[in-house]
């Protein structure tokens, strides 16, 4: 088989870069090694800035997206009894969308699925030949059968543990790694959520954070340790811990209910550079993972996709070379100031030490400053909202 670019990975990125160059006239072929139900079905980010918003609604995929999205002005930031608002409204004059990353891939898996072209299921054993020379290859298997894909370019969209990096040149790589020694215990259940914006809270219990899908499905997260088992964590349990942890405001509106989806996550800062070897580029959680506290994973996803598009269309279309040249360097901008915003907001929310600590009372007298200083809160809510692209 012959395609034009070869993707990795039926996430976000892989398909939004394949609806983004099919646009443009530019086939490719996804290889995804899962079935189709377990990438519509896996729970996982919420919050999607403005930008990429737009992005979603340039690939005409957003149309339920502005439907059921819920446009979201502000969110609270608790810490302990004492609350405020940081109104990114007023302050940047952006908004930011609530709307499941399940939903996203859903939209666009129905896109692809119309016409666009092929996501091959199930692909085992995806492997990555020839990077340095013009006809990069990629070989697989599916139905029992070995495959081989001839490209011009190879995009590796196939998340943290997928193969696309490892395929590149080891003596190339740079990895820079933070590993939090805590974790985020989610919880998914049909009840009306706690307040119509989202609360992020420093406890001395630990960080809570009340999020949403809907006006009928809510989604919470408390901080745990990394070696708890979903087994000591029975519903009734997060729901008392997250009355403790959000404040009692909070604790009074809460509806609790059955659990639809319950999972633990690890928090991880990592950043694999560069971005490109030869034809095969990275994008999102292939390069980099944030830990979620800034909601910035599916959103930098996105913003590889954008970059790597444009140059992809900008060779396709006149030859031109550079923007591919400088894609790693473009994409790792946007990046590490992403990072950096999320490393940051895990460091002001999280329990790292005993509340008795100096590192605790840093973060009292940060969310202090910030409660009280229009500047401080500026900075949180033009990282929040999404840095410009
Ligand atoms: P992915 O979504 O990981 O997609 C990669 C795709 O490649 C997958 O479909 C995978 O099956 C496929 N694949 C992997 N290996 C191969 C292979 N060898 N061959 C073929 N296909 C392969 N971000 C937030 O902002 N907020 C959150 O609350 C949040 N929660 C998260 C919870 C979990 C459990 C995880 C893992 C991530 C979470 N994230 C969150 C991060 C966010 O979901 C990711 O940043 C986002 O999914 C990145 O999109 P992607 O397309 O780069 O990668
Ligand atoms: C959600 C996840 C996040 O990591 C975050 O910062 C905000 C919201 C969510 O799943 O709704």
């Amino acid at each position: 088989m012959r395609t034009q670019v070869g993707i990795i990975g039926a996430g976000p990125a892989g398909l939004l870069l394949a609806r983004l160059l099919k646009i443009q006239g530019i086939d490719s072929v996804i290889l995804e090694q899962r079935d189709r139900a377990y990438v519509e079905s896996r729970i996982r980010a919420g919050v999607l800035e403005q930008g990429t918003a737009t992005q979603l609604r340039d690939a005409g995929v957003a149309e339920r997206l502005d439907r059921e999205g819920l446009v979201h002005e502000g969110v609270e930031i608790a810490a302990g009894e004492r609350h405020f608002r940081i109104d990114f409204q007023e302050l940047t004059g952006k908004t930011v969308v609530v709307y499941g990353q399940t939903e996203v891939c859903k939209d666009l898996i129905a896109a692809r699925l119309a016409g666009d072209g092929p996501i091959v299921w199930n692909a085992a054993d995806v492997a990555v030949h020839d990077i340095d020379g013009n006809r990069p290859r990629l070989t697989y298997r599916c139905d029992g059968q070995d495959h081989d894909l001839v490209c011009d370019f190879v995009a590796g969209c196939d998340g943290f543990h997928g193969v696309s990096r490892q395929s590149m040149p080891a003596d190339l790589l740079r990895t820079f790694e933070r590993v939090y020694p805590f974790g985020w215990l989610g919880i998914l259940a049909d009840v009306p959520p706690c307040s119509h914006e989202l609360i992020y809270a420093r406890h001395e219990r630990g960080f809570a954070l009340a999020s949403m899908r809907s006006p009928t499905r809510s989604r919470y997260y408390i901080q745990c340790s990394l070696d708890e088992r979903l087994e000591a964590w029975p519903d009734a349990r997060i729901w008392e811990e997250l009355q403790r942890r959000l404040g009692r405001a909070a604790a009074a509106r809460m509806v609790t209910g059955p659990s639809i989806e319950k999972s633990i996550a690890p928090l991880r800062s990592f950043v694999s550079t560069p971005m490109q070897s030869g034809r095969l580029f990275l994008a999102g959680d292939a390069s980099h993972i944030v830990p979620p506290t800034g909601a910035k994973g599916l959103n930098l996803a996105i913003s590889d996709v954008h970059y790597l598009q444009r140059a992809l269309v900008a060779w396709y279309k006149t030859g031109a070379a550079d923007l591919l040249e400088r894609y790693s360097e473009t994409a790792l901008a946007r990046v590490w100031k992403a990072e950096r915003f999320s490393w940051w907001m895990t460091g002001l929310l999280h329990r790292l030490h005993d509340e008795t600590s100096f590192e605790a009372q840093m973060q009292i007298a940060e969310l202090d400053y910030i409660a009280s200083s229009r500047a401080a809160q500026t900075a949180l809510a033009e990282n929040y909202v999404g840095l410009p692209y």
